[in-house]
């Protein structure tokens, strides 16, 4: 088997859930033990990790920062300002820097979510008053603006055409993406089996019930569908497609209906008894295999292999491998690990993954009614 080494093109570092928003549909900003790493340290580990892919992967193609909110972490500024690495750099930010006037080198490039067109709907959704200061420094970023995700609810459902309109100038692509229940899972973890303190279980709570209530039902995905057949053919100013399309979206909530209907959140039925068939994998080795990674960090800065694949979770028993003490040990572990996998139907989970190969997933899906 060749080591993933070889095949790597999608490189994700994830610094955990620590976040300055209280986003309504996002338990990031609840976890109270999110770790906040010693600067030095996690400056260290990411010229490590970042600088063994770059030389040892040579169809490495970008590499990306995700939390939480990366920018709150001192150590990961300071690595992306003295780099000077051969990949593309995307950070996957709310705009809400502690440091607005950050120089940063020309390979660092952004995504970001806008859930608001303005400060009202802001403060509901995510719940501080940062709007027009986020806008702010996403304007003067905007020339390194890859794409841009809006998580619809029923909070801005009707606010979709001034959302999209703030990005019409800006060269990045913009999508529009359906609410999840993760929240719900959430508080079903916290109330079962969980740990959490008194304050994070009474945000869980008051936060569950309001994301429930923004949950999208069938009268709502046609407003979507509208709005989808009157703006889904604008170009960004490159001449690319600006947004995605209405199936990738129902696509994205069926799943969601699908892999939750039984769990702690019911859809109206109606959807919820929809079927989904879900594509072969043509192959051995699927792309999220060959081609992702994600890594995580313990709060010392050991290196956490984080497991995308279902197959593997069972195998394995978990969905984070073990704490590990170099990078080069930690892509070891990933070669035995993922020499254990190989399955005949495609997941319906890798489209998050942003590989290239699963972009038109949705395209394929079969919807049949119940
Ligand atoms: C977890 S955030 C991390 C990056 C950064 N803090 C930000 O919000 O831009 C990544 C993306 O996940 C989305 N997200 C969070 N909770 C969601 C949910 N329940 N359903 C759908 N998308 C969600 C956010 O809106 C954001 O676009
Ligand atoms: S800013 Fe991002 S990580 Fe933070 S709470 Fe909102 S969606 Fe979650
Ligand atoms: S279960 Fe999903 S990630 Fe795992 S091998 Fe199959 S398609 Fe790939």
């Amino acid at each position: 088997m060749v080591r993933l080494e070889e095949t790597l093109t999608h490189f994700d570092i994830y610094l955990g859930d620590a976040c300055n928003l209280k986003c309504v549909h996002c338990a990031c900003w609840i976890n109270e033990s999110a770790p906040r790493f010693d600067p030095d340290v996690l400056e260290a580990r990411l010229f490590e990790a970042v600088g063994y892919a770059v030389e040892n992967c040579p169809k490495l193609d970008k590499v990306m920062l995700i939390g939480g909110e990366p920018f709150i972490h001192e150590g990961m500024v300071r690595f992306l300002e003295k780099q000077r690495l051969d990949v593309m750099i995307t950070v996957y930010t709310n705009f809400v820097w502690p440091n607005p006037d950050v120089v940063l080198p020309d390979n660092v490039y952004f995504l970001s979510s806008m859930d608001a067109p303005a400060q009202d709907i802001y403060g509901q959704l995510r719940r501080t008053k940062d709007f027009r200061y986020s806008q702010e420094i996403m304007r003067e970023r905007s020339s390194k603006l890859l794409h841009i995700d809006t998580t619809v609810s029923k909070g801005n459902l009707l606010h979709m055409d001034a959302i999209f309109d703030i990005t019409r100038t800006y060269p990045c692509t913009h999508w529009f993406l359906p609410i999840d229940p993760r929240m719900m899972r959430y508080e079903d973890r916290m109330k079962n089996g969980g740990t959490p303190t008194p304050t994070e279980l009474s945000n869980t709570l008051r936060t569950a019930a309001r994301t429930k209530s923004l949950m999208l039902d069938d009268d709502d995905l046609r407003v979507v569908e509208d709005f989808y057949r009157r703006r889904g053919a604008e170009l960004t100013p490159e001449g690319f497609e600006r947004t995605n399309d209405f199936d990738t979206f129902r696509g994205i909530y069926l799943s969601g209906v699908n892999k939750f209907k039984n769990e702690t959140f019911d859809y109206r039925k109606d959807m919820a008894e929809q079927k989904i068939t879900l594509p072969g994998t043509g192959q051995h080795r699927c792309a999220a295999i060959r081609r992702y990674m994600e890594i995580s960090f313990t709060a010392d800065g050991q290196f956490v292999p984080m497991v995308h694949c279902p197959e593997l979770w069972d195998i394995l028993a978990t969905q984070r491998g073990p704490g590990l003490p170099s990078f080069k040990a930690l892509m070891d572990w990933e070669y035995e690990a993922r020499g254990r996998s190989g399955c005949q139907t495609f997941c319906g989970r890798t489209q998050f993954l942003g590989i290239d190969e699963y972009e038109d997933t949705f395209r394929h899906i079969a919807v049949e009614p119940a």
